[in-house]
């Protein structure tokens, strides 16, 4: 029997055609490179044989009584498909890459669905997708059309852990255990939304930190769902995947066809720990349009020192001080269009405010270029204030979904970016607002869910959610085609949509309104378990806490920030001399360290509620084997601490920078004292080699 044997940087992926053709079967996903074809159960009761095999993906119809990736409504009463006969395979080994491409046809020839393996030897990351074509001449309608399905051997049940929250409290992690039972989480937002993150990872359920554990994500800024089935008693729990399937009807007229996401899944033999940072090097280096400082600079933002009140002479005078803090780009956020005032007008009128920029922003680019630094604005093209002349011109620009009263969230309306003219629109203004190549820094933001979307009439109005994800990639591969100079940071109300599509397409993320610097620290921890610190923008701010109402030093603040990419977002024009100068000095240690920041290998040492928290970037041979870490204590802390450094090389000798005493980093590893050097809250240790 055949099988095709896909290779990762550390794993195999091998697949293999079940024996009634029914699909694709996961043979194994390890550090072998070619396990044991899958042996059939020898008895089957109550089931048939495709309930029971590891498909990679399975219609309703072909799997009888379990759960199945692709629902199809043939619409002439039949429900359901099955494979007309064995699939047309294609496998291509093109050094990195291997695909493996399977064709299959059903409902004697009326549809067709490919389903995509893709793997490449520089990463860890299973990348699968599916593409669906109505070959027919009647109309077909998917009420589900997942993105693969994962069969992961840790059965019976899983651990499983995800993260969640709401606005401001971002990427907490939770974790759960399954013995038997299904668990959905998902997004009916139109966006990847704040409430879960589309990752899982999963584990034996007495496995988690060392066992083997898998990470499965989708690459998808609309709607999702992922749904993790633990069927009891069975070895396997099968994790499927995609576009919602409760908001979003996917109809194909006949001759047309449909493209899911991308579903990645990652395998890692060291545990959760090692999912993530598997995670991490795909997100760098294969996500990521570049791992260096250009696009990833450090910022000053003026949204809260300024909110609303943006105006020439003040972010003149904040822009001086700071260029004098060591930020390399001043960021307007919101504020500085035309009748922008309060949340309730403006919005989708981008042009300068003639009141607040009498000569539009010419005289505050070149202020801030005047200081060395680069200049960039806060954009949210998706969404308009129904008080705008966009608005008033183009009322019939926004989702509607029926008769339904228009609702307003922040007081405003998603724009139908599911229409050509919208989309054709947005790259025009921006377009036009690029125009000036000294705006080298967008900041896009989205502040609603696309709640009752919809275009009544439209045969493909049911699929809003998907079209309004396409349209605005659209608009952001644009950018970065047209205007490759221009950093994007993308943003959602904080972390509304952040996921490795965004990822693809953006340079760094924002990932929560709250910077209280030890709420910050939280989501921050939970941040850093799925998504890299070479995207995480931070910024340093005024912000009290939230949940955590212990003060936090000065240098605690920056400290938090800069385990990301640092910027400042406080008022500065508040801050005095002792502090201005601080400041720079921190920024400047933030110079020396942020290579090994943001392409270091990320180590958490317990949790941010610890009287002592620690987060590690081990540099490894690329950052000339320098190691940092960041170390968070409470007021509450112990008289003595040590943190136990796991990236050094166990027999090579280290010194802590400014100290004269060498170890090894074996010594290291068994304790190394914290002399809190930056302030009694927090400290930067910076291991660099001795010799
Ligand atoms: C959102 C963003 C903030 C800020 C405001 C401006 O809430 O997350 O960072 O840009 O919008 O209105």
């Amino acid at each position: 029997m055949t099988q095709w044997v896909l290779p990762t940087a550390t794993s195999s992926y091998a697949v293999s055609l079940a024996r009634d053709a029914s699909g694709l079967l996961l043979d194994g996903w390890s550090g072998d490179a070619a396990p044991r074809p899958w042996t059939e159960p020898e008895r089957l009761s109550f089931e048939t044989l495709a309930d029971t095999l590891p498909l990679e993906y399975a219609a309703m119809g072909t799997r009888q009584v379990s759960g199945a990736e692709l629902i199809v409504d043939f619409g002439d009463g039949q429900v359901g498909a099955r494979p007309d006969g064995p699939p047309e395979i294609t496998f291509l080994d093109e050094e990195p890459r291997c695909r493996l491409t399977a064709r299959f046809t059903a409902g004697a020839g009326r549809l067709g669905w490919t389903t995509v393996t893709e793997t490449d030897r520089r990463h860890d990351v299973v990348r699968r997708w599916v593409r669906i074509d109505n070959t027919g001449s009647s109309t077909i309608e998917l009420p589900r059309a997942f993105s693969a399905a994962w069969e992961l051997p840790v059965g019976p049940g899983a651990r499983i852990d995800y993260l969640g929250g709401r606005w401001s409290h971002e990427f907490t992690p939770y974790a759960v255990t399954l013995p038997a039972g299904e668990l959905s989480i998902g997004s009916r937002h139109g966006t990847t939304s704040h409430t879960y993150s589309p990752v899982v990872t999963v584990s034996a359920v007495t496995g988690g930190a060392s066992g083997p554990a898998y990470g499965i994500a989708l690459a998808w800024s609309g709607s999702w769902r992922l749904l993790v089935d633990a069927v009891p008693l069975r070895d396997r729990v099968r994790v499927g995947g995609g576009v919602d399937d409760e908001s979003a009807v996917i109809t194909l007229l006949p001759g047309e066809s449909f493209t899911s996401p991308e579903s990645h899944g990652v395998f890692a033999p060291d545990g959760t720990d090692g999912v993530t940072r598997r995670w991490h090097d795909f997100q760098r280096h294969a996500l990521a349009r570049s791992t260096g400082p250009e696009h990833r600079p450090i910022v000053y933002n003026s949204w809260y020192a300024t909110e609303f009140d943006v105006e020439l002479g003040h972010q003149s005078e904040l822009a001086a001080v700071a260029a004098l803090m060591g930020t390399e780009v001043f960021v307007v956020d919101d504020g500085w269009f035309r009748g922008r005032n309060t949340d309730q007008a403006g919005l989708g009128d981008w042009t300068p405010d003639p009141v607040k920029f009498p000569d539009g922003l010419g005289p505050l680019i070149s202020a801030v270029e005047g200081h060395g630094m680069r200049f960039g604005v806060w954009v949210e093209p998706e969404a308009v204030n129904p008080d705008s002349d966009l608005f008033r011109a183009h009322p019939d620009w926004v989702y509607r979904a029926a008769d339904r009263e228009l609702v307003t969230v922040r007081n405003q309306y998603v724009l139908d970016f599911g229409r050509v003219e919208v989309v054709a629109w947005a790259k025009q203004m921006l377009r036009d607002l690029l125009a000036d190549p000294r705006i080298s820094y967008l900041k896009w933001d989205m502040n609603r869910p696309i709640s009752d979307g919809g275009r009544p009439g439209d045969v493909h109005g049911r699929e809003w959610s998907l079209q309004h994800a396409r349209g605005y990639y659209q608009v952001m591969t644009m950018l970065r085609e047209e205007f490759p100079h221009v950093t994007v940071e993308a943003c959602a109300g904080g972390g509304g949509r952040i996921d490795h599509a965004v990822l693809a397409i953006s340079d760094v993320v924002w990932p929560s309104d709250e910077t209280g610097p030890r709420d910050r620290l939280a989501i921050q921890h939970g941040f850093l378990s799925a998504y890299p610190p070479s995207v995480m923008s931070s910024w340093v701010t005024d912000a009290p806490d939230l949940v955590d109402v212990e003060p936090a030093s000065f240098e605690f603040r920056f400290v938090v920030a800069m385990a990301g990419v640092l910027g400042i977002g406080s008022d500065l024009l508040a801050w005095d001399h002792a502090q201005r100068r601080r400041a720079a000095e921190l920024v400047g240690l933030y110079e020396e360290i942020r290579a090994v920041v943001h392409n270091g290998r990320v180590v958490r040492h317990g949790l941010p509620a610890d009287d002592v928290y620690a987060v590690e970037f081990g540099g490894g041979v690329e950052q000339g084997h320098r190691t940092c870490v960041l170390v968070y204590a409470r007021s509450t802390r112990p008289e003595t601490v040590q943190i136990r450094p796991t990236t050094l090389v166990e027999d090579r000798r280290y010194r802590l920078r400014g100290g004269p005493d060498t170890f090894t980093g074996g010594e290291a590893a068994a304790g190394i004292d914290v002399p809190f050097s930056v302030s009694a809250d927090a400290d930067v240790l910076v291991f660099e080699p001795a010799g």
